[in-house]
């Protein structure tokens, strides 16, 4: 029975997973390297709690008890009692794997290890442990207390029953859990980063503005966000890193990252998060 679950990056996805875990009933301890980070994800979580209390689907009672099963850590040798534990820190496979090398130590043997990663290997995290069995991925869709869909990730040794466990918890959560394979980007970003991408190519090449393109997709296509919106609010050096897992993992030149976005997140023009990116926030 998973009773308390640790998050792992206090960021854009960490504290909307800390949220989610917390209103459906779980004691949550959410991790990050510094204090002011995990105050800022706080806040973050009382002002979306308190928003679903103005639009009615939320009691204050709720978000009260809610926000006292959550507390905050420094350090993942909180993470003793956890049965479960969702690590959302940076896009990067080296400093993912030495997370899961370390958790692997102060973790209960029992507990099952998730990522929220976009791209990463899961067959590479369960690696770094001496559980591969109890390793999997939970990746999260953004923002996360609005978006019904978790993709289920199932590495090379991840045991049949980690992954009902881990759907178990996301119905639990009121979300929908689709499995798919361990391939780089697996179902949700092998798709709609190419489309990022090659957006990000059409106003280098001066195809449209990012607005006309947008506009195309969202009056043509039917799609609710444009690409270039939707790579702001995602995070420009978030998609540029899986557009390299991509590039790596499958050696297809069609996932080269686009010169433009590169030269943006080299410039910290990361999107929403730095206040600048297609678009001025
Ligand atoms: N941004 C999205 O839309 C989105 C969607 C789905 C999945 N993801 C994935 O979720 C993960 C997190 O992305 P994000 O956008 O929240 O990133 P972010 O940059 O907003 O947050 C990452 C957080 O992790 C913390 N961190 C870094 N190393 C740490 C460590 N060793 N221990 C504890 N904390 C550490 C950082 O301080 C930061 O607060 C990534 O794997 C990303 O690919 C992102």
């Amino acid at each position: 029975m998973i009773k308390t679950v640790g998050v792992i990056g206090a960021g854009t996805m960490g504290n909307g997973i800390a949220q989610v875990f917390a209103q459906a009933g779980l004691t949550v301890r959410l991790v990050d390297i510094a204090q002011p980070l995990l105050d800022r994800a706080r806040k973050t979580i009382e002002k979306s709690l308190s928003k679903f209390v103005e639009k009615g689907t939320l009691t204050p009672e709720e978000r009260n008890a809610a926000l006292k099963r959550l507390t905050t850590a420094t350090s993942i040798d909180e993470l003793g009692e956890a049965d479960y534990v969702v690590e959302a820190i940076v896009e990067d496979a080296d400093a993912k794997r030495a997370l899961f090398t370390s958790l692997d130590a102060v973790v209960k043997r029992e507990a099952i290890l998730a990522s929220n990663t976009s791209s990463i290997s899961i067959t590479l995290l369960g690696a770094a442990t001496k559980r591969p069995d109890k390793v999997l991925g939970m990746h999260f869709m953004n923002p996360v207390p609005l978006m019904p869909l978790v993709e289920m990730i199932r590495g090379h040794a991840t045991s049949a029953e980690s992954m009902r466990i881990a759907s178990d918890l996301c119905v639990t959560l009121g979300k929908t859990p689709i499995e798919a394979a361990d391939y780089p980007g697996f179902i949700a970003n092998r798709i709609l980063m190419p489309m990022i991408n090659e957006a990000n190519f059409a106003v280098m090449e001066g195809v449209g503005t990012p607005e006309a393109i947008d506009n195309v997709m969202k009056l043509g296509m039917n799609h609710p966000m444009g690409p270039l919106t939707l790579a702001d609010f995602i995070g420009l050096d978030v998609c540029l890193a899986i557009l390299n897992v991509l590039h790596d993992g499958f050696g297809d030149p069609k996932y080269r990252p686009c010169p433009l976005l590169r030269r943006m997140v080299a410039a910290g023009q990361l999107g929403r998060k730095s206040g600048r990116g297609f678009y001025t926030y």
